[in-house]
């Protein structure tokens, strides 16, 4: 029997868990023309929500349709737009055969070259000379618009990982040209997806940013503790196993509600038992996630510094406020000052976060191992 519990993959249907009111506004927005930006920490759920959102919207009306561009591994704005166009085409027709003609029917000003291996639904790719794209990005940028007129379909970009244009060699020019296309766009929907929530919420809420304003900001946040318990003891029950929901209810808590490692530990403790889950099971499962983690958290504190260390114990001991003396003596932070870059560097690191007003460690299962590891 296949485990029922996933982690670490874009989830939906059945594995999908709540979100109602922010699916709801997601669905909304794309389908009234409004642009969303979706902001969360690291794996909380922002790519599996805009694929069930997709997967939802799909069923009842095909004339909208979904393109999903993932900028994980493009770090160069040549990539961009060959990724760009190439998805594109292959949300405008079903058929290799037209995006070839799409692409020479839309794309006047530049030559696309293509390219296809034995199965062309799956290696098709455009390249582009990039000296033409930069010359008139508009064309490509316009594709979206132009095909969903020209087919009369709504074509709703999906672009994730977006803070990835941080890497670009002018990432602010970069955003303008994008900006100033797709704000004319009356069809074509976008939706930007990405995790760096400092950088993201800077880049769509400063007046000052191109993508100020550019639609409906979504802060993401974590799922309900109180939607967990059923989800879990159900998928035991329907497999055969028993995680009696009292006992499931203490689950999100340890975790601090972290989808992926909530699904992470069922998933593990799952596999671990044949019949029913006691006390027991959960805290050897724990036990068994610190040690699978063990190498990656051990190589994240050692490239950290003493100070910041020090911070995180600080943290970890439940201080409230870094900047009294006794906690700046106690912890060895230096001064005022010092405290600020210390923080801010762990922030840049997306080891600790602030959610409004509050500082806390970004990953629940970082947090219980170095608890365990640098409090005793
Ligand atoms: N609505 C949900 N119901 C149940 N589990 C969820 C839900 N959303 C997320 N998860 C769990 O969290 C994991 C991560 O989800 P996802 O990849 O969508 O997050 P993300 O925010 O896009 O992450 P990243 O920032 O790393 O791209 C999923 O594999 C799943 O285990
Ligand atoms: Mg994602």
């Amino acid at each position: 029997m296949e485990n029922p519990f996933v982690f670490g993959k874009i989830i939906s249907g059945d594995h999908f868990l709540d979100r109602e009111k922010e699916q709801q506004r997601l669905q909304r927005n794309i389908l009234s023309g409004i642009n969303s930006m979706l902001v969360s920490p690291r794996r909380w759920g922002k790519s599996s929500l805009v694929r069930q959102v997709a997967e939802r919207i799909q069923q009842d009306d095909s004339s909208v349709r979904f393109c999903f561009i993932d900028m994980f591994n493009i770090r160069k704005e040549e990539d961009f737009y060959s990724r760009f166009v190439t998805a594109i085409l292959k949300t405008g027709s079903e058929r290799w055969e037209k995006w070839m003609e799409d692409a020479k029917l839309f794309l006047t000003g530049l030559i696309p070259k293509f390219s296809m291996g034995s199965d062309p639904m799956n290696d098709f790719s455009v390249s582009l000379d990039w000296k033409e794209v930069k010359k008139n990005p508009e064309e490509i940028l316009s594709l979206p618009e132009i095909i969903s007129i020209k087919k009369k379909i709504r074509i709703v970009v999906c672009i994730d990982e977006f803070q990835n244009l941080g890497f670009f060699n002018e990432p602010l020019v970069f955003q303008k040209i994008l900006r100033a296309n797709w704000q004319l766009h009356k069809n074509a929907v976008y939706i930007l997806l990405g995790s760096r929530r400092h950088m993201l919420t800077d880049l769509f809420n400063n007046p000052s940013m191109p993508f100020y304003r550019f639609g409906d900001l979504v802060m993401l946040e974590k799922i309900p503790a109180g939607f967990w318990p059923l989800f879990i003891s159900e998928r035991f029950t329907r497999s055969g196993k028993k995680f009696p929901e009292t006992l499931a209810a203490n689950i999100p808590a340890l975790l601090e509600n972290h989808p992926y490692y909530i699904q992470y530990l069922t998933h593990e403790i799952w596999g671990n038992i044949e019949n029913e889950v006691t006390e027991k099971t959960v805290e050897n499962a724990i036990s068994n996630l610190l040690d699978q983690n063990n190498y990656l958290f051990q190589m994240q504190t050692d490239n950290l510094p003493n100070t910041q260390v020090a911070f995180l114990r600080a943290l970890s001991d439940g201080v409230a406020s870094f900047t009294s003396m006794e906690t700046m003596k106690k912890y060895d932070l230096g001064s005022v000052s010092n405290i600020r870059r210390i923080r801010e560097a762990l922030i840049q690191k997306e080891i600790i976060d602030i959610s409004p007003g509050k500082l806390e460690f970004l990953d629940p299962l970082y947090k219980l191992w170095f608890t365990k590891n640098f409090m005793t």
